[in-house]
């Protein structure tokens, strides 16, 4: 195990009626940008809820709406604006990753000179943010607890991840009867890259972390059985607030501590989007199984035989056929109980013309991942993906 820093500094509020806590909001300030989507906070009633905390705790509320799913620099850049224009204090998301992702870059951007794209492009350039506080009402990116955000350039074909110590939300609402209003398909999408997220982390080269190993084990077994549950029983509680919290855990810094993780999938998933604005899980479901493929042999099997065996029971004593097993038993999970899609077509992406460009700069950020990956291999894998 290598040396490591480790330090969450996100409050959580777990549970129902944990929204009181917006009350919290007052330690920094009175006047708050709340920033949220196309509108499902309204019909789920949570927009009413978190106005009346705000007003009776006096503070001023401002308002963002209309974040896309994989959200632009141009909504993010009028955020920048409101919140420059009326001293804003701080900024409130309400919403799944996309809402978040473009609250934290706001905060960022709010207290930067220049252009907000500049500190997608710079992450060294975030010197500080306003602080940022969510009520999460999609389990899948872990925003709620993490450093990152991605925003994209469409004029550019660019999808890119910044991050930051100040981007990691002051206070984050976590209530798992807030998810019981997301659709099947976001549903899947999110299991599956919370799932992808804890393998992008298991896949790694370094030995001595069995208690890493074994916590992403338990994520991912925890999602193989809640997911399906949260599909057939949207308003079952125990699936939805296990989900939620392994979405956290999955990309929260825990299981990756020590073990010098390079991701490799999520790269190739970011050019999918930032070409052809697809649904970000749909489009590791698709690629994962695909690259587990690709990479495994003699060398690799070890890994993927143990995940096949921790995760999936599969009881096969040689390497090769029990890692061969697991992601057989990985895509049925995905394709078969989650129906998620299992090919870039069917997503809509039907012409191979930007696999090249698309390949090149997925390579460039993808290096030093458990088995390196150079442009052509990774034109090869969106080929087999196709
Ligand atoms: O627009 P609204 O009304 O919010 O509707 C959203 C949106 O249409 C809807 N939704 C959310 N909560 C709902 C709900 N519908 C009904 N009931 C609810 N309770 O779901 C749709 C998708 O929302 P979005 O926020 O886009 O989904 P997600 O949470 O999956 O976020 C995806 C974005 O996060 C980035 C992705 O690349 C993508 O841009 N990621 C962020 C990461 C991070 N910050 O650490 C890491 C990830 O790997 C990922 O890259
Ligand atoms: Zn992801």
């Amino acid at each position: 195990m290598n040396n490591f820093t480790y330090s969450i500094p996100t409050k959580i509020h777990f549970g129902k009626g944990q929204i009181k806590h917006l009350n919290e909001l007052k330690e920094n300030g009175n006047k708050v940008l709340l920033v949220y989507g196309s509108g499902s906070i309204k019909r789920a009633g949570i927009y009413d809820q978190a106005l009346e905390i705000l007003k009776d705790n006096q503070i001023k509320v401002f308002e963002l709406s209309g974040v896309e799913p994989n959200p632009r620099i141009e909504t993010v850049r009028k955020g920048v604006q409101i919140c420059k224009d009326n001293q804003i204090d701080m900024v409130l998301a309400i919403g799944g990753g996309s809402t978040i992702d473009c609250s934290k870059v706001i905060a960022a951007a709010s207290l930067y000179e220049q252009d907000a794209w500049d500190l997608v492009i710079h992450p060294e350039k975030i010197k500080g943010a306003l602080p940022v506080y969510v009520v999460l009402t999609l389990s899948a990116t872990g925003s709620e607890m993490d450093p990152f955000a991605v925003i994209s350039d469409l004029t550019l074909n660019e999808k890119l991840g910044t991050r930051a110590p100040c981007l990691n939300p002051t206070m984050s609402i976590l209530d798992p009867t807030y998810t019981f209003s997301v659709p099947a398909k976001q549903t899947s999408a999110g299991v599956a890259d919370m799932m992808s997220h804890t393998l992008e982390n298991y896949f790694n080269n370094v030995s001595g972390s069995e208690m890493q190993a074994g916590f992403s084990e338990s994520i991912l077994r925890c999602c193989i059985k809640y997911g399906p549950i949260a599909l057939k029983e949207p308003d079952n509680y125990d699936a939805r607030a296990s989900l939620m919290w392994c979405s956290s855990f999955a990309i929260n810094g825990t299981i990756k501590c020590g073990c010098e993780v390079k991701w490799c999938i999520h790269p190739m998933e970011h050019e999918l989007s930032a070409f052809y604005d697809i649904t970000h899980g749909q489009g590791l479901a698709i690629l994962t199984p695909v690259w587990m493929e690709y990479v495994l042999n003699e060398k690799t099997a070890s890994r993927f035989a143990q995940m096949a065996r921790n995760v999936f029971m599969i009881q096969e004593l040689d390497d090769l056929k029990a890692a061969q097993k697991g992601i057989q038993a990985l895509k049925q999970f995905f394709f078969d109980t989650m129906k998620l899609p299992k090919t870039l077509r069917e997503v809509g992406i039907c012409e191979k013309d930007n696999f090249e460009i698309m390949a090149k700069k997925a390579a460039s950020k993808c290096a030093g991942s458990f088995v390196p990956l150079t442009q052509k291999d990774i034109v090869e894998i969106f080929n087999r993906a196709f």
